[in-house]
């Protein structure tokens, strides 16, 4: 890869992905993102965009195999928290926060499930894509749990009976609302965030940071 082009990562297909390349497109950046490809070019500014899932841009923001990254703050948190555990770097900076991606990441019991707050879980199956953000908020109600990991599907998990409990995002609700769930604590709120690695910058890609900045700003502003 030429070392003179930006590098951003963005979500392939997801909840962030549209509003992604609507903004980019916004700034001006002309992307031919017809094929499938992991790596896309821009036609008009030197930058590439990688192309990967959700959970993998926090890292290679954090290892400087990109220099930028779009990221739901939910899925920056909990990479943050497991480096943290692990004894990994977790570098990075905030550009901007962005004014779309917003989603909660909620405890939702079965309607069934007589909920009389956090000390209700004590004990119980709680599944999650996200172990360290719900153990972090269970740590401060001092309420002990078993987190079962999921990395999908993880609302049809009580129904499963593969846990008593769920921590998941919502954004409209439609999902826990036809699985029968409940949200009963909002435990993080995200919207999305611009990131930068830590590591020094090409004054020429810093150069294309510094046209893409106001140019995203112009676009928040034109937007409230
Ligand atoms: C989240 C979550 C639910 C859904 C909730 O998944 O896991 O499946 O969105 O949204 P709703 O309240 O509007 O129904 P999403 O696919 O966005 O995240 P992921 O791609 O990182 O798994
Ligand atoms: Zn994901
Ligand atoms: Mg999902």
């Amino acid at each position: 890869m030429d070392q003179n082009r930006l590098r951003i990562a963005i979500q392939k297909s997801g909840r962030l992905s549209s509003d992604c390349q609507l903004m980019l497109k916004g700034c001006g950046v002309k992307l031919n993102l017809r094929e499938q490809r992991l790596i896309a070019h821009a036609e008009n500014m030197p930058i590439d965009l990688l192309r990967v899932r959700d959970d993998d841009i926090p890292g290679l923001v954090m290892d400087g195999v990109v220099d930028l990254g779009i990221v739901g703050e939910n899925v920056l948190e909990e990479a943050v928290m497991e480096r943290q555990a692990t004894g990994e770097a977790a570098e990075y900076s905030v550009l901007k926060r962005l004014d779309f991606g917003g989603c909660r990441l909620s405890l939702a019991v079965s309607e069934e499930f007589d909920y009389q707050g956090p000390k209700s879980l004590e004990g119980k199956r709680i599944a999650t894509s996200y172990p360290w953000l719900l153990k972090r908020y269970m740590d401060g109600q001092g309420v002990k749990f078993k987190s079962v990991m999921l990395n999908g599907s993880v609302e049809v998990a009580p129904r499963a009976s593969l846990a008593d409990a769920i921590c998941d995002l919502v954004s409209t609700g439609a999902t826990l609302e036809a699985n029968g769930l409940e949200e009963t604590d909002v435990i993080f709120r995200s919207k999305a965030v611009l990131i930068q690695s830590a590591s020094t910058l090409a004054t020429t890609k810093q150069k294309i940071i510094d046209k893409l900045l106001p140019r995203i700003q112009g676009l928040q502003q034109a937007r409230e």
